[in-house]
């Protein structure tokens, strides 16, 4: 299974349009995939389903299984503060420790108001990706100016989607789920 993981609980994020954007492009490649969406987390969860209420949460339980039922994973991270939102370290320390994504592949694609296009919020969350023993796939897509360039659901910059083919070929490199339409 692969998931799309929009990484923000912002209510109407551009993140999920582009989560979105994303899948559209799997599926025109024949693969499928499913998006989670952190704003659909539980509201309480970063007091209810943490440290000692690990794995007791019956709803933020089924965001951990959905994980560990991925075999790759896609972070589409907005850049905030110069990194990547709190919500989506929470959601990491939630699951379970220490190798609820030990193995997985992952894919980032970081997005931007600004010129960086979350080039720190990549970097950051690569540190810690590596840490859990995640391989993340060496092209790492930085959308930066995201106003500019995503207009009525598409990507417009033409780099920006050569950047994200290159990814999707390596992710179909080791997905299973592709499947046959003739
Ligand atoms: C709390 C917060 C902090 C932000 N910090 C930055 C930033 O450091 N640099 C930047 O270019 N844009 C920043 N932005 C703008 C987002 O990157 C921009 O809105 C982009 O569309 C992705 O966010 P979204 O998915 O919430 O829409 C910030 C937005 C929020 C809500």
């Amino acid at each position: 299974m692969l998931t799309i993981i929009a990484g923000t609980n912002r209510k109407n994020s551009t993140t999920l349009k582009i989560a979105k954007f994303y899948q559209q492009r799997l599926a025109a490649k024949n693969v499928s995939s499913t998006i989670m969406d952190l704003a659909q987390l539980p509201t309480d969860f970063v007091f209810s389903a943490l440290y000692e209420n690990s794995g007791k949460h019956e709803v933020f339980n089924q965001f951990r299984k959905q994980i560990t039922d991925s075999q790759q994973l896609v972070f589409i991270v907005p850049e905030y503060n110069g990194s990547y939102p709190g919500v989506l370290k929470s959601f990491i320390d939630g699951l379970q420790y220490p190798d609820g994504l030990k193995g997985k592949e992952v894919a980032l694609v970081g997005l931007s108001a600004g010129v960086l296009g979350g080039a720190w919020a990549l970097s950051h969350l690569t540190d810690i990706l590596h840490f859990l023993n995640v391989d993340v796939i060496s092209v790492k897509v930085r959308l930066a100016s995201i106003k500019s360039h995503f207009v009525d659901g598409e990507i417009t910059n033409p780099l920006y989607n050569e950047l994200l083919e290159m990814q999707i070929e390596k992710l179909m490199l080791n997905n299973t789920t592709i499947y046959n339409i003739s």
